[in-house]
């Protein structure tokens, strides 16, 4: 069984369906702890609400203690694997190093377009809408120390209608997201992921 650490800062319906879909399937994972910055968010209420284990980091102002803060608690859980979310602080180095190829995140495009620096949420719709891109999607990809870089591991893509707004085409991809999410979750906790270089 794989132990599981989300770090999410918003609404987290990523967390919740990773949860819920860790409930009702056999996927060999279980949610051990939610990490967060915002101690209001939805994601932190969820955790309240099903007793699920939280922890929140957001003092910022001595950067290496909280980085071994980050490092402590992922180690007490015994940790093999960490999902972002929604997370909008960066990782601390010390811990991608350490989490090399098991920290897993989900953006809303189909990267590598649209990502890095800046390209987060709503700003990356809103972006695509302006391009007048006729695809878009989701897309799951491995951490490493540059934003968005990491190998992907499964991506999905839809047709942008010219009707879509920003908050339209968000919402469609937010589906994708939670399905490709899982999908990525069941096959790192089956060893089934393979990264060549
Ligand atoms: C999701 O759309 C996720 O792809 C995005 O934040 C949203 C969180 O929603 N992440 C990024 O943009 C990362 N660069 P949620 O809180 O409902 O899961």
């Amino acid at each position: 069984m794989k132990n599981i650490a989300v770090f999410a800062s918003g609404t987290g319906s990523n967390f919740i369906n990773i949860y819920n879909g860790l409930k009702n399937n056999s996927i060999n994972g279980e949610i051990k702890l939610l990490i967060s910055n915002n101690s209001n968010c939805g994601a932190v209420l969820f955790a309240i609400k099903n007793n699920i284990e939280y922890k929140i980091i957001n003092d910022f102002r001595f950067p290496i203690e909280k980085n071994k803060e980050y490092e402590l608690v992922l180690n007490f859980y015994r940790i093999d694997l960490i999902l972002l979310a929604g997370f909008m602080k960066k990782i601390p180095e010390n811990i991608v190093r350490l989490y090399k190829n098991k920290i897993l995140n989900i953006h809303p495009s189909l990267l590598p377009k649209y990502g890095g620096q800046g390209f987060y949420g709503m700003k990356v719709h809103e972006a695509v809408i302006d391009s007048k891109d006729k695809l878009s999607g989701a897309t799951v990809h491995f951490v490493n120390e540059h934003y968005d870089k990491g190998a992907i591991v499964l991506q999905k893509s839809l047709n942008v209608l010219k009707s879509d707004t920003p908050e339209s085409l968000s919402k469609r991809i937010l589906k994708i997201e939670h399905s490709i999410y899982l999908e990525a979750v069941n096959l790192f906790c089956l060893d089934k992921i393979k990264i060549q270089y």
